[in-house]
């Protein structure tokens, strides 16, 4: 399968709806690799604003630079904010507990696992699967198995697993394809792939943000007919890369891999869910957030 992405200048520039905005290209270092970004600047009500900076490379120095960097920002700290963990637990996992429920694996694979809080999810539903963490960082707790690889080359035996979950995982990738083809491996004939990300439509809504104090809010987007890349950075001199991916491309890489789309539902936060977390004012801040439900499900059960 050809990704195609849109990555030069004027490509990008051509996607800009912006009327009045200047630019700039600038080579920014990041742990001693020289990366060649666009700055787009845009003017409002006579001011000059600068918006994220917007990455001009290659796929292949993207995916390089996406594993190094990735891995970079976790081992500086995971930054876990609780409100934010508990509120995202709750939502993200309620549709994953269901299917758990619904099809009792005996064993479950959580790849990207993480702060192990769906393992932690799991239990307080008192569900009991065989519980293996794979994760491309090292975690290692001492209550389930962990292991440390890499999602596009699992470490198992084919046919080994009733259930895999991937949630949140593919939005670190470039290449979903490997990704699910692999997990395709390791589950058992009619075993249950999930997969939960942020809801595509979600982004698109946000669209591209413009720089807030001294945090670069989040995203730009790049889209092409299927398929869009955004490059999210926090802070200027920490880059972190995301891959958002149309879930239509998720769904044809399942059925081009003999999975049966079984779930494809678009789901989240809601202001119910929220009023008793936050306060009025927070509430109101998320409004754009609340335009799209923020997260995607897709249930697939690997037919051959
Ligand atoms: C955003 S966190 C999601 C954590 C958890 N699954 C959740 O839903 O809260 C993504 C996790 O995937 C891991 N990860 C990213 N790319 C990976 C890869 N190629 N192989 C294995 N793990 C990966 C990261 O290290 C990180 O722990």
């Amino acid at each position: 399968m050809q990704f195609k992405y849109l990555l030069s200048k004027e490509d990008i520039i051509d996607h800009i709806t912006l009327k009045e905005y200047k630019y700039d290209i600038l080579d920014v270092n990041i742990l001693d690799i020289n990366i060649k970004t666009l700055i787009i600047k845009p003017i409002i009500n006579n001011s000059l604003y600068e918006m994220q900076p917007i990455v001009l490379e290659s796929i292949d120095t993207i995916k390089y630079l996406m594993e190094k960097l990735w891995i970079a920002q976790s081992n500086n700290g995971y930054y876990i904010d609780e409100k934010n963990i508990s509120l995202k637990n709750q939502v993200v996992f309620s549709k994953i507990i269901e299917s758990v429920k619904y099809h009792c694996p005996s064993n479950l694979l959580d790849v990207g696992y993480a702060n192990r809080s769906f393992y932690d999810f799991l239990k307080k539903n008192e569900l009991n699967p065989k519980y293996i963490g794979v994760d491309i960082l090292d975690f290692n707790y001492d209550d389930f198995e962990t292991i440390q690889a890499n999602a596009n080359a699992l470490p198992f035996d084919k046919n080994s697993f009733d259930l895999i979950n991937m949630s949140l995982l593919l939005l670190n990738s470039i290449d979903p394809f490997s990704i699910i083809n692999e997990a395709g491996k390791a589950l058992k004939k009619n075993g249950m792939l999930l997969i939960t990300d942020i809801n595509s439509k979600y982004y698109k809504a946000s669209g591209v943000y413009i720089k807030k104090l001294d945090e670069w809010e989040f995203i730009k987007v790049i889209e092409t007919e299927d398929i869009f890349f955004t490059i999210k950075t926090l802070g200027r001199r920490k880059f972190f890369f995301h891959a958002f991916h149309e879930f239509n491309l998720y769904r044809k890489i399942l059925e081009s891999l003999n999975f049966l789309v079984l779930e494809d539902k678009e789901f989240g936060l809601t202001e119910e869910i929220i009023r008793p977390i936050y306060s009025k004012k927070i509430i109101k801040s998320f409004s754009r957030d609340l335009k799209y439900p923020s997260f995607h499900f897709l249930k697939s059960q690997k037919i051959i």
